[in-house]
């Protein structure tokens, strides 16, 4: 952690930072009502904040457990000015477990650590029990956005997200989709790039299941 960020952690913590507390409240963490986008897994957060300052009518959320990671976002949070980004140091399934039901309007997972080796894909985030604490905390019509660089996870959770109640896949076709305009390149991204690797992204909305 550099000599910035440890100095971010103490100095802007109370203005960006939020512990997590028995149940979050949204409107409370913001001071207003405004659509929330919650991202997990933020990394350094510069594509975080990019978005944050590109739309002042959203609220958004990071939850991260790198610190090095929080202490960066931390200070393009100060460096920006931003009033519509907070950041929480916790498990997202910790966080999620405390939102309100129908609370997101999307819910952003960019580039999840692949475990590429088979045996440790037992490590990975999105599988069927996560995305089933996920859904409800979405709002109808919410959206859950997750890109990877890893094609056996892209196939993989593709598989868990097309048989999950509730989500509708936004494409058609091979059911992947373009990187929407809203996403800026994240940090993890750029250096898989440089290697060469193809980038899958995929988005789904939360749909009242037909009775
Ligand atoms: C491969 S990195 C990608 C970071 C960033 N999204 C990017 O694209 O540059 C995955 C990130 O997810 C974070 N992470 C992993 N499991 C998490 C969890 N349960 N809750 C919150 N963050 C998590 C890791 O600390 C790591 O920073």
């Amino acid at each position: 952690m550099t000599h910035a960020q440890r100095r971010a952690l103490t100095e802007c913590w109370a203005r960006f930072g939020s512990d997590v507390s028995a149940a979050l409240e949204p409107e409370r963490l913001f001071g207003r009502h405004a659509p929330l986008v919650l991202e997990i897994g933020f990394g350094d957060g510069e594509s975080l904040a990019a978005m944050a300052m590109a739309h002042p009518e959203m609220d958004y959320l990071g939850v991260e457990v790198h610190r090095p990671g929080i202490g960066h976002v931390l200070l393009r949070a100060e460096a920006l000015g931003l009033s519509n980004l907070r950041v929480m140091c916790a498990d997202a399934i910790e966080v999620l477990r405390r939102l309100p039901d129908q609370s997101l309007e999307r819910v952003q997972i960019y580039f999840p650590d692949p475990w590429p080796k088979a045996r440790h894909h037992k490590r990975r985030l999105i599988q069927p029990p996560f995305i089933a604490l996920l859904i409800p905390k979405l709002k109808w019509v919410g959206q859950l956005h997750v890109a990877t660089d890893c094609e056996d996870y892209a196939r993989s959770i593709l598989n868990v997200l097309r048989v999950a109640p509730e989500l509708t896949n936004m494409v058609d076709g091979d059911g992947f989709a373009p990187r929407p305009a809203y996403r800026p390149l994240t940090r993890f991204e750029r250096r898989g790039r440089r290697l060469g690797h193809e980038v899958w992204d995929m988005l789904f909305a939360r749909s009242q299941s037909e009775a």
